[in-house]
């Protein structure tokens, strides 16, 4: 185990390259599999998940060829296994992709139950539903769920919950189903977009992806494609509260501002100024910054991503601010560490009652997912001494070399081994 060992405290300055999208990676990977023919995949993130799923990939037979740091060239090859491998999978949820991939493309597929996790409970339900409308025949035995369909037809599906998985998973699978669907009460996440372009791109036919309806007409026959994966949006966002809460001035580039207006609007309303270009977004958070309330709702809403985040943005903002959690049941694991630092923070049910204002002070903390990791890391650098981080190996699932990118703000941080830390953290998302 590793630990990140951060010196406060810090107000970070300079620019910072955004990197791709993590949670586009992790589903036009398995997204690859529609395709017999080769495919390419640009400006992918260099992180843990990313590595993971390519070892996925890899063990089911698929060939991959490194082309440049962030581009990968994706062959089939002698694909044929419609069971990923369980110890790689259980490491990160997004592995159900496979089910709508495998599915689509063989009309059969054999995933284990997506592991718990730290965000509350995160049921497939939907997913489940979508695929036995599609005619999937579904069996859960031994911790394993197994989809299989002699042919899958176009069916309309009503998601009863707004989900990111599901609808991506129930568009993998409709573009390759006979007839149309049609999805509704869909995801509306940028991330959907790019997956359904990248379909597309390999001869599917996808429309509406981005509004509340998506349109799938299924096509027999995927080819090859290029694409390049869109800019991580929490990424970026995790670096403007970051600039704000540390009271510097950071420039993130390579960024698609219209992806980040709702966290454009709420650093503003705390009082930092926000300076919006075609391709970068600069954050001064030098001037005085005050209290604000925030909620989390599915895109275009403040994205729940960046709660922990915001939090730590809001602890350091004088007066009373209001957060309230409207996706996940269990988001504040980050709440008891923060407090640990000397946060004022009250949570009740799925709103948290922050005393901003405070200056916190450093002390040893745990990351217990990724984005409470990445808000005790910004909660380290504004605070006065020296704070150890655990459990880094969350943070890396979706941060692409974090402590690079923060040295070269400015910050104060390195990362070393973590002897007397046991506890084996777990898969999430
Ligand atoms: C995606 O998870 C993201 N992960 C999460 O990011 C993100 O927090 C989440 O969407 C919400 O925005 C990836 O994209 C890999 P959901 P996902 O299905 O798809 C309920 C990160 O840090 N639900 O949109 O699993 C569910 O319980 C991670 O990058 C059902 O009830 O989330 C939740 O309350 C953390 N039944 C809500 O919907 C279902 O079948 C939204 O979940 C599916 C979901």
């Amino acid at each position: 185990m590793e630990k990140l060992i951060v010196k406060g405290k810090t107000t970070l300055s300079g620019r910072v390259k955004i990197s791709g999208s993590k949670n586009s990676a992790v589903a036009l990977l398995p997204a690859a599999v529609m395709t017999s023919e080769t495919a390419c995949l640009e400006n992918l993130p260099d992180i843990t998940d990313v590595r993971t799923m390519i070892g996925i990939l890899e063990n089911l037979g698929m060939s991959i060829r490194r082309r440049g740091r962030d581009t990968l060239e994706l062959t089939p090859g002698n694909l044929s296994k419609i069971a990923p491998c369980y110890e790689l999978v259980k490491k990160m949820r997004a592995s159900y992709y496979f089910m709508g991939s495998l599915l689509g493309r063989f009309g059969q597929a054999e995933v284990p139950i997506p592991g718990g996790c730290d965000l509350g409970p995160r049921p497939i339900d939907q997913h489940l539903k979508g695929f036995t409308a599609l005619g999937a025949e579904i069996n859960i035995e031994h911790g394993m769920i197994k989809l299989s369909a002699a042919k899958l037809t176009g069916a309309r599906i009503y998601f009863d919950v707004v989900s990111i998985g599901a609808t991506i998973n129930l568009m993998l699978a409709a573009s390759a189903a006979e007839g149309r669907t049609v999805l509704e009460n869909v995801a509306k996440e940028p991330e959907i977009v790019d997956v359904a372009n990248f379909l597309n791109a390999m001869g599917a036919s996808i429309r509406g992806a981005g509004t509340d309806v998506i349109r799938i007409d299924g096509v027999k026959r995927f080819k090859g494609a290029t694409h390049a994966v869109i800019p991580d949006r929490i990424e970026a966002g995790t670096y403007m509260m970051a600039a704000a809460a540390t009271r510097g001035r950071v420039v993130v580039e390579d960024v698609i501002p219209k992806h980040l207006e709702a966290i454009t609007a709420k650093i503003r309303e705390t009082g930092a100024a926000v300076e919006v270009e075609p391709e970068t977004i600069t954050v001064d958070g030098t001037g005085p910054l005050k209290a604000s309330d925030l909620k989390t709702f599915p895109y275009p809403g403040f994205p729940t991503d960046l709660q922990p985040p915001g939090m730590v943005l809001l602890t350091a903002a004088p007066g009373l601010s209001v957060i309230t959690e409207n996706v996940f049941d269990g988001r504040y694991n980050h709440v008891e560490e923060l407090k640990r630092m000397g946060a004022r923070i009250k949570v009740e049910g799925r709103t948290a009652l922050v005393e901003g204002g405070v200056l916190l002070t450093g002390a040893p903390v745990t990351a217990s997912d990724l984005r409470s990791g990445a808000a005790l890391i910004i909660a380290a650098l504004t605070a006065d001494g020296e704070s150890h981080v655990s459990a880094v190996e969350h943070i890396d699932r979706g941060y692409d070399h974090l402590e690079e990118k923060l040295t070269a703000l400015g910050a104060n941080i390195y990362r070393t081994a973590d002897e007397d830390y046991s506890r084996q953290a777990g898969g999430a998302d």
